[in-house]
């Protein structure tokens, strides 16, 4: 099939590049010359594991093609909106100028029948708008059909869980459009992966629904690292203990500095202000607390390394990881780089080191000092703080690093550490919601 991808960001590199693996002639399409000319010379704009990779072959195989043009569009079969809907400057909701700016490129191009298919994370009532604004401009007016198909994709899993997918969401109109889209996924579909078919809104709703969920998730579990501190508990060992209950199960139970990145804080808040407009805000307050709870985290831990270190004002600290999650070079409201640039402004002086996000987070926070390695960052440091998941970082050997530091102070953020094995190594350790005292034991 002939498919057309709007918008080369994360999401529409990714699904452009995979879309091209299941043998389908794609054009990527984006505003951006300076990416479109990277993407057409077989490079991905970001570090994805796999994604390289896929893009070397659909470019070289001429079945992937990027454009700033989107004249050259205008024959493709399926049409998939990709762009960004990042959180509007001074409120909760979504910005949408990037999709509205999408469709009305796209619109007037429509001159034979087709479907136009949305992926953006969109505030629920979005797509029907979006296909009545498709079908006022176009040319072929009523034949352009619209449907949604969220992604679920995670960063640094983003080809596994585009070519693999717990299920695939159609959010259609017609049977016609069901048939166009089990067309697009006839591999996926032909290797077992499960679908449902719904309406438009139940489809824009199923993505921030998973997203919400995942936060309010993560959140509970950082209001039980709270409690647990309070107690002189082990939260190590309580979602442990949580995890074997079938119903709850292991993932997204890992406690720490809270979630960031391009997806989970912003679409929490725009469900809420979504909520609101549906007169519904009474209820989705208890997601405005979700979001509380998560920036608290960020505060805790700041204020838990001035409690170690007494006062901060001076101290060499060094920040082992400043990406939102490990695997991924993204830097965009990271909860890591945010205590990085606190305890900095609060007078430590702070080395960063991080795998892949140094560069991204050097334009961000170009102040904080970024070094090349754990060893650079945590000389003669009288702290060191673990905020991002790096299995890098999960291997350390604390006696060697014991040697390097000025003082043996460790805060692990991500619950990556063996506490024993560092308290062994001379460190003196701590974490959110971890016992002061040795535990008894996982
Ligand atoms: C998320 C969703 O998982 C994905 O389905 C959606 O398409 C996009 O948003 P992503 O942003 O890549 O994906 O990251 P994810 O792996 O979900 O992690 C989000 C944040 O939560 C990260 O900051 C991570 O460190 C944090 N997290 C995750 C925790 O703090 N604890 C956990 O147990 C799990």
């Amino acid at each position: 099939m002939r498919i057309s991808v709007l918008g080369t960001g994360y999401l529409g590199a990714t699904h452009a590049a995979c879309l091209a693996a299941c043998g389908h002639d794609v054009v990527g399409v984006d505003t951006d010359g300076a990416r479109i000319d990277r993407l057409r010379s077989g490079q991905a704009p970001f570090h994805e594991p796999g994604l390289q990779q896929l893009l070397v072959e659909g470019v070289a195989a001429e079945r992937l093609t990027f454009t700033t043009d989107y004249d050259l569009v205008t024959d493709a079969d399926v049409h998939f909106v990709c762009v960004g809907t990042p959180q509007r400057c001074g409120s909760y909701a979504a910005d949408l100028s990037a999709l509205w700016s999408a469709v009305d490129s796209l619109a007037p191009r429509l001159s034979r029948p087709c479907l136009v298919v949305g992926k953006s994370t969109v505030p629920v009532g979005t797509a029907a708008l979006v296909r009545n604004r498709l079908r006022a401009s176009a040319p072929v007016g009523e034949g352009v059909q619209l449907a949604w198909n969220p992604e679920f994709l995670r960063e640094g899993h983003a080809i596994e869980d585009s070519l693999r997918p717990d299920r695939l969401v159609f959010g259609v109109e017609s049977d016609e459009a069901d048939l166009v889209l089990r067309e697009v996924y006839a591999a996926l579909l032909s290797a077992g992966t499960r679908c449902v078919r719904t309406d438009l809104a139940t489809a824009e709703l199923a993505k921030v629904a998973s997203n919400v969920m995942l936060a309010a998730r993560i959140s509970l579990v950082n209001l039980l690292a709270e409690v647990c501190e309070a107690a002189d508990a082990d939260v190590g060992d309580l979602t442990t203990i949580l995890g074997h209950d079938a119903r709850i199960g292991p993932s997204f139970l890992t406690p720490g500095i809270g979630f960031g990145g391009g997806c989970l804080p912003k679409d929490t808040r725009a469900f809420v202000a979504r909520a609101e407009e549906l007169g519904v805000g009474e209820s989705a307050a208890l997601l405005r607390e979700v979001d509380a709870v998560n920036m608290r985290q960020r505060a805790r831990t700041v204020d838990l390394a001035a409690s170690v270190l007494g006062e901060l004002s001076g101290a060499k600290v060094a920040v082992l990881g400043v990406a939102f999650k490990a695997d991924s070079d993204d830097v965009r409201d990271s909860p890591a780089l945010d205590v990085a640039a606190t305890l900095q402004a609060q007078g430590a002086r702070v080395r960063v080191y991080d795998p892949a996000a140094g560069a991204n987070a050097q334009r961000v926070q170009p102040t904080l000092a970024y070094v090349a390695d754990t060893t650079a960052a945590c000389r003669d440091a009288d702290l060191v703080l673990v905020l991002t998941d790096w299995q890098e970082f999960r291997g350390i050997d604390p006696v060697s690093l014991a040697d390097v530091v000025h003082v043996p102070r460790v805060i692990d953020g991500r619950l990556a550490l063996d506490p024993d094995k560092w308290r062994a190594a001379g460190w003196d350790f701590h974490a959110l919601g971890r016992a002061r005292h040795d535990a008894g034991g996982g």
